[in-house]
């Protein structure tokens, strides 16, 4: 699903995170029964290694505990409720480690992963242990604001594609691709940086465009009428009902 034809990917924000617990099982669950094709999700290193599905450094705005990912165990921090502060409905949802979302999600799905902590080599080595034990390293998009690490990733395994995420000015976009000395595979722009023409001009040099992160309704239109590649976006529902009645 993810060509550069006409179909735009619906990428699920930290799964469905408009209505759901984000970066939780049920949240991924929600996003692919709701149509998305793709999920961004986020990633933070235990204490112990552990690659654990997070947004933030700390546990304490999404889970009924406290403290940093980095100081805590993996058996410390799956012990807490990551699905309550949302709603009831979702108490005893789990913060994940990311074997369990490859575990859950089918191959079809793509799944792109932000690494939002400091560049470490045990991550960089966790991760690719497992995208390699799970069969993913063909259907996974690395991305991060910090493009260093995804270089060092790139460097290590030749065939992950890596996407750039940024705040800056699309029009730079293709000399930041090409200052990275790799092979890049998408860009992750904020959206409301995004131009039409400066997207078809990505497109047409080989790159995907996924802008992040897209919500309202006329926001949306506007971006399936620049042909962007595909929306990351918590109302994965939302978009798939624009998308296919276009
Ligand atoms: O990957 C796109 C988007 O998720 C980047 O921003 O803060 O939601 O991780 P943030
Ligand atoms: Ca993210």
């Amino acid at each position: 699903m993810q060509t550069n034809g006409n179909t735009t990917i619906i990428i699920g924000h930290r799964g469905a995170a408009g209505e759901a617990p984000e970066n939780t099982l049920g949240s991924f669950g929600l996003a692919v029964e709701q149509g998305a094709e793709a999920l961004e999700l986020d990633i933070h290193e235990s204490a112990d290694g552990a690659l654990i599905v997070c947004h933030d450094a700390s546990v304490d705005r999404t889970t009924n505990g406290q403290g940093l990912i980095s100081q805590m165990t993996q058996e410390e921090l799956q012990q807490l409720d990551a699905g309550s502060w949302f709603s009831p409905h979702f108490a005893g949802e789990k913060l994940p480690v990311l074997e369990e979302v490859f575990a859950l999600i089918p191959h079809n799905i793509l799944i792109n992963i932000e690494v939002k902590c400091a560049y470490s080599s045990r991550l960089e080595q966790r991760l690719l242990e497992l995208l390699q034990q799970f069969d993913r390293l063909h259907n996974v998009i690395v991305s991060s604001f910090d493009h260093k690490i995804l270089v060092r990733l790139k460097q290590a395994e030749p065939v992950l594609k890596i996407g750039l995420l940024y705040v800056a000015n699309f029009q730079n976009h293709r000399k930041m691709a090409e200052a990275t000395g790799v092979e890049v595979y998408s860009l992750h722009p904020q959206y409301r940086l995004l131009e039409a023409e400066d997207v078809q001009d990505a497109i047409q040099n080989g790159l995907y465009v996924y802008p992040y992160t897209i919500n309202d309704e006329e926001d949306l239109r506007k971006a399936l009428d620049a042909g962007v590649s595909g929306i990351i976006t918590d109302y994965p529902g939302r978009l798939k009902a624009l998308r296919d009645t276009r």
